[in-house]
């Protein structure tokens, strides 16, 4: 549905629609409770009546309607799978996708460890896959929770000579909650002391049961170091992604996810963004939590300009005011006025989130002070 009637969209605001259609009446507008308005014209109610109005803020409402902003079904087109690589500290994500990509990431990490999500695009026989490498560390909960919420399949990577560990069963359960297919690489075969079976043994206690048990979970041997097994995973995360039937609408205003973002000294905010709907295009408007601008320039993740990324498509884009929170959507707009009016609203809804989390936190030393 492209429209919501006055009625509904007073319901969604919690408020009179006489307010609403007093509102469109002194814009010159006649309309009564069952007026259809477009999303585009909801918004802007909506937004505008948070900034007026600055105690109950409305801006559920725009999440709502921005919710079921579903393209038509004969706009969609195939788009590449996003498969984000999980699993415990060490196990060997990094590795993995280095041997995929024939780069050497791992040995540039500070102590081996990641410590952000990477964003990749492999190209496999004219196939394209998306790959987000997580950190496995304990400490990065929310990046695995973000990564798992940003993808269509989770490559659950578990080192065979280790078996499954406390990050293993947190990334499988951020994967269960996501509702994202699962594939089990067992790393390391190369090594003397490997125990595939064991590995299967401890995941069926997780109800991953492996497909030659009976079950429906593909489990993949593989060895990051000599190579084994890599091109059968390609080939079951396309065999997936093909039943998964994945499409998107390329030909419409972009939308998609903050995966980073950091302040760079030379070149202002960077943001890393997934592409999920649409295309983003050099000169766009857009606006991602609080911060807003136009997309000055756009870099994938081999250091090429871009002028347009499309969707599934992860690239790094320069022009927004501030450096938005990762995690956060980003959007696409006509507009460089409704862009600043969405970064406003979004503001203001923080600053209340601030003030109310201040509030709480006080109250909480009061009560440990008594
Ligand atoms: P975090 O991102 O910090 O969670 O680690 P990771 O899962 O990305 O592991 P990483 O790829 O950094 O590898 C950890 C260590 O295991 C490195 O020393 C790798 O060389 C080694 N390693 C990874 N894969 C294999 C493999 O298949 N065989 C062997 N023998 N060693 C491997
Ligand atoms: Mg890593």
């Amino acid at each position: 549905p492209e429209k919501v009637s006055i009625k509904e969209l007073a319901e969604k605001m919690k408020m009179q629609p006489s307010v609403i259609i007093k509102k469109l009446f002194m814009a010159g507008q006649v309309s009564t409770v069952n007026t259809e308005l477009t999303y585009e014209e909801a918004e802007n109610i909506a937004i505008e009546y948070d900034i007026i109005c600055e105690k109950e803020v409305p801006v559920d409402v725009i999440e709502e309607l921005l919710k079921e902003d579903e393209d038509a079904a004969e706009t969609l087109k195939k788009r590449p799978p996003v498969v984000c690589v999980m699993g415990h500290v060490d196990h060997g994500k990094t590795s993995l996708l280095d041997a995929i990509r024939k780069t050497s990431v791992t040995d540039r990490e500070a102590g081996g460890i990641t410590q952000r999500i990477g964003a990749y695009t492999v190209s496999v026989n004219d196939q394209k896959i998306t790959f987000l490498d997580t950190p496995g560390h304990e400490a990065f909960t929310a990046m695995r929770m973000r990564g798992a919420n940003s993808t269509d399949i989770a490559v659950l990577v578990v080192a065979a000579d280790d078996g499954v560990m406390p990050q293993t069963v947190e990334a499988i359960n951020h994967a269960k909650a996501a509702e994202v297919e699962i594939i089990v690489a067992v790393n390391k075969i190369d090594k003397p002391n490997a125990n595939i079976d064991k590995v299967k043994q401890e995941m069926t206690e997780y109800g991953l049961i492996s497909t030659d048990w009976g079950g429906t979970t593909e489990f993949v041997p593989v060895s990051a170091k000599s190579g084994e097994g890599i091109e059968d995973l390609l080939e079951t995360i396309i065999l997936t992604a093909d039943i998964l039937e994945l499409k998107a609408n390329p030909d419409r205003m972009a939308r998609g996810l903050v995966l980073e973002a950091r302040l760079d000294k030379g070149r202002g905010p960077v943001a890393n963004v997934l592409v999920q709907k649409g295309t983003l295009h050099v000169g766009d408007f857009i606006s991602a939590g609080a911060s807003s601008g136009k997309v000055r320039a756009m870099v994938d993740d081999k250091g090429n300009k871009l002028k347009e990324a499309r969707p599934s498509q992860p690239v790094e884009i320069l022009g927004l005011s501030d450096v938005p929170n990762a995690g956060e959507v980003f959007l696409g707009h006509e507009t460089d006025k409704e862009a600043k009016q969405y970064a406003n609203t979004y503001l203001q809804q923080h600053k209340k989130d601030l003030i109310e989390e201040t509030k709480a936190k006080m109250s909480l030393d009061d009560l440990y002070s008594k």
